[in-house]
């Protein structure tokens, strides 16, 4: 049985007193669904507030990002050692860091590493682009993604994959419920044939792209769907309570 997993990517949206007012809203609601883990990855600068106000919750937290040294000339980077002391999650690999901030499938690879040896679970982000899409690729790019992101990395470690196809990420423009089981079938099958089947079966797959209240149902439905990664929708407390409770009504 693969536990239920919602996370709630902030990206770069609130100031400190908004992510503790964010929580505040949420927090009591989100709470009361112990069968679903969920996580919020707020900026950087609110890990702290956000992980005290988590204290006494079974509510992850995590980072959307960290770089592969522990420590050292590196200005504006965030380590794994700092990190976990303040949460246990990194979102690693996400399409706008690939894209934006040229992040390739070795330099993920390198990162992914070190948040397991220092004790982080990665949120593997792995997605094709419209075009990718559209001439057939699909398949041969997330299996590049996956095996260059996972190379040398343990089948046991625990790392959850988000598949977010870069089409439906912010654009209203989701995936069907079955087009992403069917892509996510294909991910769990890739990583079988580097992990094994039953390390592959037991490993959760989001889905995340235009994620909202009113479709969550239609992807936590499927069979291989164990989740999903939220960007808009997390930013608004009663949508992200109600993603939450349908998916702990569903997959219960
Ligand atoms: P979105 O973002 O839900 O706003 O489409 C998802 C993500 O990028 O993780």
């Amino acid at each position: 049985m693969r536990r239920p997993f919602i996370a709630a990517n902030w990206k770069m949206n609130t100031t400190v007193d908004e992510a503790v007012s964010l929580v505040n809203q949420m927090l009591q609601e989100l709470n009361g669904f112990n069968s679903v883990d969920r996580v919020l990855c707020p900026p950087f600068i609110s890990l702290q507030a956000v992980g005290n106000m988590l204290k006494r919750t079974e509510i992850g937290l995590g980072a959307q990002n960290m770089y592969f040294k522990e420590k050292g000339a590196f200005t504006g980077e965030v380590s794994p050692l700092m990190l976990k002391d303040l949460c246990g999650y990194v979102i690693l690999g996400h399409s706008e860091r690939r894209q934006y901030f040229a992040e390739t499938d070795a330099l993920i690879n390198q990162k992914i590493k070190a948040a397991l040896t220092a004790g982080l679970i990665p949120i593997f982000c792995i997605g094709e682009s419209l075009e990718q899409n559209e001439a057939g690729k699909t398949g041969d790019v997330l299996s590049v993604q996956v095996k260059g992101g996972l190379a040398g990395v343990d089948a046991d470690d625990g790392i959850v994959i988000a598949y977010e196809p870069i089409w439906a990420i912010g654009t209203g423009r989701a995936a069907t419920g079955i087009k992403a089981d069917s892509t996510i079938g294909f991910i769990r099958d890739t990583l079988g044939s580097i992990w094994g089947k039953d390390r592959a079966d037991s490993t959760r797959i989001l889905y995340g792209g235009s994620v909202t209240g009113a479709n969550i149902e239609e992807f936590i439905k499927q069979p291989q769907i164990d989740g999903a990664l939220v960007g808009g929708a997390s930013l608004k407390a009663a949508e992200f309570v109600s993603i939450v409770r349908q998916t702990a009504l569903v997959k219960s």
